[in-house]
């Protein structure tokens, strides 16, 4: 009855063949799944019109240093008193790094091991060690990478912080589709699934239970990150000062782009509200304009570093986030049950996206870090923002690897 209701019934195809745990173990995953997504694939072919794109200006960095004492002294005082958490994105698959495990895990080290994963811990110690406290980290898995994280972490004793702070929660999976939206099946008794991007971050971990450890702390902000970016400065008490000061919803950490043709996400305003244009959808007079100053006007590009408001974010979180597609090679069991692994993309995946939350919330502060200090993220095997441009970054920052 659900499934001809979505039009899904062929995921029973082999039931008649299976065991009676591989039975169960079916229909527990058809009675988990969000069929939400697939009701929504027909949008795939109309994307939401965007609103007015308006420029929305950056805190920079002149003004940042001539403020830094103040704002340093705001963000401490908020984090001694254990008002700000940090949440570390890592549900990914890692597929552009060509690497099986978790991407944490990666090693980066030349002459010792240096994992990314302990680059982080590493960073955010210069915090604890600043605010004299461990500061709660949770840390958003998926079903793909949860086990091997958490393995990982235990044996290399959380690289020194205190696991009392650490809260591991998964994220939500997504059915994934052929491309006339049927849900593929992975085996003849599962279905074929991905993680569901990073923007469904904090209704996981409000599903998790994990809203209880935010209230009894009195957590007021989150600072959600990335795990590829080996630079990464969590719970920065300039950033969130003046985030707190301006007393903005959220605040997005920002570096001014190489060239207006630089392919990143550009913070703007759309219809009024904070949002991120991405770098395909600007026109040449976007990517041109200039103000009276002649400073580029859409010049300062996201590194997914942002600073969150828990109230305004509890109230976004029932807002419906658009869905973002992507054209995949999927395995899948073909009608004879044979196993297929497609050289073409022959299917579809959905995503959210983290910076379509800004849009719900009524403000943001786009604030200006320096690229070659804060900004080192392993994306790829080789050329740009690769493990070699990552490790140069590293060691100009004197980092030993
Ligand atoms: C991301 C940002 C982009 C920004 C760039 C800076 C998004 C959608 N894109 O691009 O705006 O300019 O970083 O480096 O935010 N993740 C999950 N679960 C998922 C998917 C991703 O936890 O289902 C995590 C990854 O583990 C990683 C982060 O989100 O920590 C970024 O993921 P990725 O999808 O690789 O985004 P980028 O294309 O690198």
């Amino acid at each position: 009855m659900l499934l001809s209701s979505k039009g899904q019934e062929h995921l029973l195809q082999f039931y008649d063949q299976l065991s009676e745990e591989e039975r169960d173990s079916l229909i527990h995953e058809i009675l988990s799944t969000d069929f939400s997504y697939v009701t929504r694939f027909s949008e795939k072919d109309t994307p939401p019109c965007r609103g007015e794109i308006a420029p929305l200006h950056a805190m920079r960095i002149e003004e940042i240093r001539s403020r830094e004492e103040a704002l340093r002294a705001e963000g401490l005082e908020a984090l001694r008193a254990g008002q700000i958490a940090a949440v570390l994105l890592a549900g990914g698959m890692g597929t552009r790094l060509g690497i099986s495990g978790p991407k944490g895990c990666f090693d980066i080290g030349l002459t010792r091991p240096v994992y990314i994963f302990q680059r982080l811990i590493e960073n955010l110690m210069i915090r604890v060690r600043e605010c004299g406290r461990f500061i709660r980290l949770f840390i958003m898995t998926s079903d793909v990478n949860d086990r091997e994280t958490q393995d990982f972490f235990r044996a290399h004793d959380y690289f020194g912080y205190d696991p009392s702070f650490i809260y591991f929660f998964r994220q939500d999976m997504a059915p994934a589709v052929s491309e006339d939206g049927h849900i593929l099946l992975k085996s003849r008794s599962s279905m074929a699934s991905s993680p569901n991007g990073n923007g469904g971050w904090f209704l996981s971990l409000q599903r998790a239970g994990l809203m209880d450890v935010i209230e009894k702390d009195g957590i007021r902000f989150l600072n959600v990150f990335a795990v590829d970016n080996v630079l990464q400065s969590i719970c920065d008490p300039v950033f969130i000062g003046a985030v707190l000061k301006s007393g903005c919803a959220s605040g997005s950490k920002v570096v001014k782009k190489t060239s207006p043709e630089e392919k990143v996400g550009v913070m703007c305003l759309e219809d009024g509200r904070p949002s991120v244009i991405e770098y395909y959808e600007m026109t040449d007079e976007m990517r041109y304009r200039t103000d009276a100053e002649g400073r580029r006007v859409y010049d300062y590009g996201v590194i997914l570093n942002y600073l969150f408001r828990v109230p305004d974010l509890m109230r976004a979180s029932g807002m419906k986030l658009p869905l973002h597609f992507a054209n995949k090679k999927i395995p899948f069991v073909d009608s004879e049950g044979r196993l297929v692994t497609p050289d073409q993309p022959n299917g579809w995946k959905f995503e959210y996206f983290i910076f379509d939350i800004l849009k719900a919330l009524d403000s943001c502060l786009p604030f200006e870090v320096e690229r070659e200090r804060e900004f080192a993220p392993v994306k790829n095997a080789s050329g740009q923002d690769s493990v070699e441009t990552a490790r140069a970054l590293l060691i100009k920052n004197g980092i030993e690897l």
